[in-house]
């Protein structure tokens, strides 16, 4: 008999299909195909409460790619994509290699699924210098530490870290702030932080404790944090204009999308 989801709180990250999982969640909401009944309807719970949800992954999505190019054309050519979710179109090492065809990519996730379909996609030629690697966020030491990544990226020289759409599944008992400032100790000075993250800043009390709930039984559950939490988080970074800002709004292609609805920041900054 499948199991009942809903009876496990917190449950680990495996491919399990009966148990929503964000990697597949979000890939729903970005019109992907590789997710399953139960991850559908946890997104249709969200979409529910918050119909714009769909615009705003892919207002998040646009957002990587133009950070993603913005450090490039700084002259940083490694990245460590930490919650790097199910590949897609524009992932970081194409939108990368496109400005610097020698840069090398670390992608890491704590999902399986993630990893399945990204070594799938870098089994083929023309993927240049990437990696693919299971490993979780809350563990930033075992990161710095595996050897995979040392062999991958030369921590000498600058790193482009990247927070995107991840640490909000970080709580606070588990201090996302000493996790962010571990991976930062280790890069070299010139190194980038890409950061995006969910706010509840500008929903109304119900509506941030609905979407929630929807992640509670969740493999990972969702911390909407304030301006002023993110603010900490950067704290210490040289912060590339316009600094930390509702994510739309964080060098805009256009007009229309710096209006989409997004509730999350986004920010860029450099290691002194
Ligand atoms: C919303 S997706 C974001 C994907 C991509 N960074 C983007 O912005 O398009 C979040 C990803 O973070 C991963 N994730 C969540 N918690 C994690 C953790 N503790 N360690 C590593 N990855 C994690 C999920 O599996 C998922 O793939």
């Amino acid at each position: 008999m499948a199991q009942d989801w809903t009876e496990e709180p917190h449950p680990a990250t495996d491919l399990r299909p009966e148990i929503p999982h964000p990697a597949r969640i979000y890939n729903y909401f970005l019109g992907g195909k590789d997710n399953f009944p139960a991850d559908r309807a946890a997104a249709e719970k969200v979409i529910a409460v918050a119909p714009q949800t769909p615009g705003a992954a892919k207002a998040n999505r646009a957002f990587l790619q133009r950070a993603v190019r913005f450090v490039a054309d700084q002259g940083i050519d490694q990245f460590l994509d930490i919650g790097t979710g199910i590949p897609t179109a524009g992932n970081t090492h194409e939108v990368a290699q496109q400005v610097a065809p020698q840069a090398r990519v670390v992608y890491i996730d704590n999902d399986p699924i993630v990893l399945a379909h990204a070594r799938a996609l870098m089994a083929g030629p023309g993927h240049g210098a990437t990696s693919v690697i299971q490993a979780d966020l809350r563990d930033p030491a075992e990161i710095l530490a595996d050897p995979r990544v040392r062999e991958a990226l030369d921590f000498d020289r600058p790193i482009a870290l990247m927070l995107v759409a991840v640490l909000h599944f970080v709580d606070e008992e588990q201090d996302p702030y000493g996790i962010v400032a571990t991976l930062l100790d280790a890069l070299a000075p010139g190194s980038y932080l890409i950061l995006s993250h969910a706010t509840a800043d500008f929903d109304p009390p119900a509506r941030a404790e609905a979407g929630k709930e929807i992640y509670r039984k969740a493999t990972a559950q969702v911390s909407p944090r304030t301006r002023e939490q993110l603010e900490r988080l950067v704290a210490g970074l040289e912060l590339a204009e316009p600094g930390l800002v509702v994510l739309p709004k964080w060098r805009p292609e256009s007009a229309e999308a710096a209006e989409v609805w997004a509730p999350g920041y986004a920010a860029v900054g450099r290691k002194k």
